[in-house]
């Protein structure tokens, strides 16, 4: 309801708060100060209840200022602005930013307002205006910088998430070598260096185990030529020594030239050993074909000197009982013929059980049983005597259900005079059993020396048969190669662990499961 009426000491009052609100805007203080004085102006020279500014927020109308008693509801207002006229005692005026609605300069008079005060309200509801819809553009631009901050920052963690995921380690240098990322396995990796301490440094002041021209070089040519480079390299910062794939792969920010590096190691000891055993396998059913081969071939040249040998003795036999006079070095030469057939023969027995290990036939067997009639054996042996023995057998542990009691005795009295040649008669011999990881591995029997140990270029010789380091006579070199055929018959496998000078181990593991 507006009174047409009018007071001149009103329109004065009205006329001197336009001015006051005029002023206040032109001091350009921050816009909530101004507002606040504005509403106490208006509220002052209209002797008002409440004089306040809402907004239009995805809640609605929402209040956001007020001066006096603050009791207008939203509906009333909304009521208000919608009819353009007084509403439960509240008096509303759209405040327009461009073309659309900011809010609502809401008044509440006790009485009816006069044509000077409602262009007063007017006025300064279009005073608002602009500087509210100033704010509020700022205020929806701030609110979008943030999400968009977000989301990267979203993005940011997620490649991050991935880089870090990776069993891998991976860093990235610029054309500074400085380091741009380095994700967590380079954290508890090889050199265990942190995040926030690489990132920025320059790489070389970081891996400093490394020599700083080759590693520099590394990276030159992936910048020069934009291809990815692989390396080998091998590694005991860990304690043990182990085998690393580093790959070096160029990165570009825009189209052409290399921008950054990103250098990924991988463990790769157990894949080059897989692929050591799997070579290793290949060579040795090689060497098996063909000495099957070639025995046969020798086997029929052999019976037929045993054959002669048997022979010629039984001629000169013959004539010494005839009276003649037999000189007694031949009858020495003919033993040591014989003697010498057996040896090869035993030599093509060997490799024959080698190259066709005997499908023998297979029963539960406890491998403990086996260490004790191993032992039993070995007792006999020569070298064995001024050893000093030591047995730790688990007595939980599961029974083999597929094996064959005999040749497991004949790998472990391989291993075990091995072992004795290796201590040359001194030292300690432990023989220990013990239970595995995993059924596969179920099963275990260590033999451990204290003797001259092994180097590692022989350790990938030592399975194939005839590699021998004994002098001539005292070593065929069938031993561990013809282990080595039993034990994968039961499908388990053999390992080495060795230091020189401190000793060897080696260890059977065969499956406790049937197959
Ligand atoms: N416990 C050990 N310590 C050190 N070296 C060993 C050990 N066991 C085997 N070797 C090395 O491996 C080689 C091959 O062993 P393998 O048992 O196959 O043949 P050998 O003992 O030489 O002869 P054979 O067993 O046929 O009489 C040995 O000559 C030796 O050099
Ligand atoms: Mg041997």
């Amino acid at each position: 309801m507006t009174d047409l009426s009018t007071s001149p000491a009103r329109t004065s009052r009205a006329l001197d708060a336009l001015a006051a609100v005029i002023a206040e805007f032109n001091a350009a203080r921050p816009l909530e100060t101004s507002i606040s004085v504005a509403l106490g102006a208006l509220r002052q020279s209209l002797e008002a209840h409440e004089c306040s500014l809402w907004l239009h927020t995805a809640d609605g109308l929402v209040r956001t200022w007020a001066a006096g008693e603050a009791q207008a509801a939203e509906a009333s207002v909304a009521a208000a602005l919608a009819s353009g006229d007084e509403m439960d005692g509240v008096r509303a005026v759209a405040v327009t930013g461009g073309d659309r609605h900011v809010g609502a300069l809401v008044v509440r008079l006790g009485r009816a307002m006069q044509g000077e005060e409602a262009m007063l309200l007017t006025a300064v509801a279009n005073l608002l205006a602009p500087e509210l819809a100033h704010a509020e553009r700022s205020r929806q631009l701030e609110v979008e910088v943030a999400a968009r901050t977000a989301e990267i920052d979203r993005e940011r963690r997620f490649t991050e998430k991935i880089i870090d995921s990776l069993p891998l380690g991976l860093y990235v240098i610029d054309r500074e070598y400085r380091v741009q990322a380095w994700n967590r396995k380079r954290e508890t990796g090889m050199q265990g260096v942190s995040r926030d301490e690489a990132l920025g440094r320059v790489i070389f002041d970081i891996l400093s185990r490394q020599p700083v021209e080759m590693l520099r070089r590394e990276f030159d040519e992936v910048f020069a030529t934009g291809r990815i480079q692989e390396y080998q390299m091998e590694s005991s910062a860990t304690g043990s020594a182990r085998t690393y794939r580093i790959t070096k792969i160029p990165m570009r920010l825009g189209d052409s030239a290399v921008t950054h590096v990103i250098t990924i190691g991988e463990d790769v000891t157990e894949w080059r050993e897989g692929q050591h055993r799997y070579a290793q396998a290949e060579k040795l059913a090689a060497i098996g074909t063909l000495a099957a081969g070639v025995m046969h071939e020798i086997n029929n040249p052999l019976a037929t000197i045993a054959a002669c040998g048997d022979g010629l003795g039984y001629r000169l036999e013959d004539l010494q009982k005839k009276g003649a006079d037999v000189n007694k070095d031949l009858f020495d030469y003919i033993e040591i013929i014989e003697n010498e057939v057996v040896r090869c023969k035993q030599i093509v027995d060997q490799l024959l059980d080698f190259s066709r290990p005997k499908q023998l036939a297979k029963s539960r067997v406890d491998l403990n049983d086996v260490v004790e009639k191993t032992l039993f054996l070995m007792k006999h042996h020569g070298g064995f005597k001024k050893l000093t023995l030591v047995k730790e057998l688990d007595p939980a542990l599961p029974v083999v259900p597929l094996g064959n009691a005999e040749q497991l005795v004949q790998v472990l009295m391989a291993l075990m005079i091995n072992a004795t040649d290796a201590n040359d008669g001194q030292g300690t011999i432990t023989v220990r059993t013990r239970t595995g990881p995993t059924p596969t591995d179920g099963a275990i029997v260590e033999v451990s020396d204290t003797g001259h140990g092994i180097a590692r270029p022989e350790l990938s010789k030592i399975f194939e048969p005839f590699y021998t380091t004994k002098a001539p006579g005292r070593g065929t070199g069938l031993g561990l190669a013809i282990c080595y055929g039993i034990v994968q018959d039961h499908r388990g496998r053999i390992e080495v662990d060795s230091v020189v000078g401190k000793g060897s181990t080696f260890r059977v593991l065969l499956p406790t499961i049937e197959w």
